[in-house]
């Protein structure tokens, strides 16, 4: 009974460390980035595509030499030169896409 209120608090404690994580906008905004800077024209109602962040990642080529390391390259394969935000999520935990059909052990910042 002591030992499952202890695994309970445990859990809570864990969920609110991550929930705490900042999301990268937040990582972004504590840079001095504004809204506008991931919001065209400050529009919160349309999708934020690559070329919003290329604006300052530079490019896909870029992005893929700084993951060189990283297997497999989560910016150089097969599934293409995609929105960034399919993996980068803006305002929430960002997620790997390519676990839709395979198990790779990455973490997306
Ligand atoms: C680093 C890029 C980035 C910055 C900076 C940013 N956003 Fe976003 N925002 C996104 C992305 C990407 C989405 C798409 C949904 C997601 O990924 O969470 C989004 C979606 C939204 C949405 C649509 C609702 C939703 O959450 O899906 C609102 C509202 C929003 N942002 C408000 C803001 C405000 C207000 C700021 C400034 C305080 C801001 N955003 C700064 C990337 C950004
Ligand atoms: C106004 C310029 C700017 C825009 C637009 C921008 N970024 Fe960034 N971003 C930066 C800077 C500066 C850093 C910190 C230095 C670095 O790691 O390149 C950074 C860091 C990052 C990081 C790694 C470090 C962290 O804190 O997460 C990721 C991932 C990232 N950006 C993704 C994105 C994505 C995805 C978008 C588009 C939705 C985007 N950025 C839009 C400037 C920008
Ligand atoms: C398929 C998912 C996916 C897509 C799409 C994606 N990324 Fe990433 N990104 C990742 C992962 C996973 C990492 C962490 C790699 C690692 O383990 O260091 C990462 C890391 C980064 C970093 C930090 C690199 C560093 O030096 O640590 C930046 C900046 C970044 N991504 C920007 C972008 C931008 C800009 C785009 C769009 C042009 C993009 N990413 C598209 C999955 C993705
Ligand atoms: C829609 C499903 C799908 C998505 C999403 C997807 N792949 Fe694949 N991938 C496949 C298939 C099918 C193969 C070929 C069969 C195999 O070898 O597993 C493959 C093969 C691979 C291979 C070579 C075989 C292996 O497993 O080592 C790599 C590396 C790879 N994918 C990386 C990625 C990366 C990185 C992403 C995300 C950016 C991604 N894939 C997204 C379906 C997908």
């Amino acid at each position: 009974m002591k030992k499952e209120l202890f695994c309970i608090l445990g859990l809570l404690c864990l969920s609110g460390a991550i929930a705490a994580q900042p999301v990268m906008a937040d990582r972004h905004a504590a840079r001095g980035m504004g809204c506008e800077a991931c919001h065209a024209a400050n529009d919160k109602t349309r999708p934020v595509r690559k070329d919003a962040c290329l604006k300052c990642h530079g490019s896909y080529e870029a992005m893929a030499k700084r993951t060189e390391k990283v297997v497999p390259n989560p910016h150089f394969n097969h599934y293409g030169d995609r929105d960034c935000t399919t993996c980068h999520k803006g305002h929430q935990q960002s997620v790997v896409s390519c676990n839709a059909c395979h198990q790779f052990d990455l973490k997306t910042p």
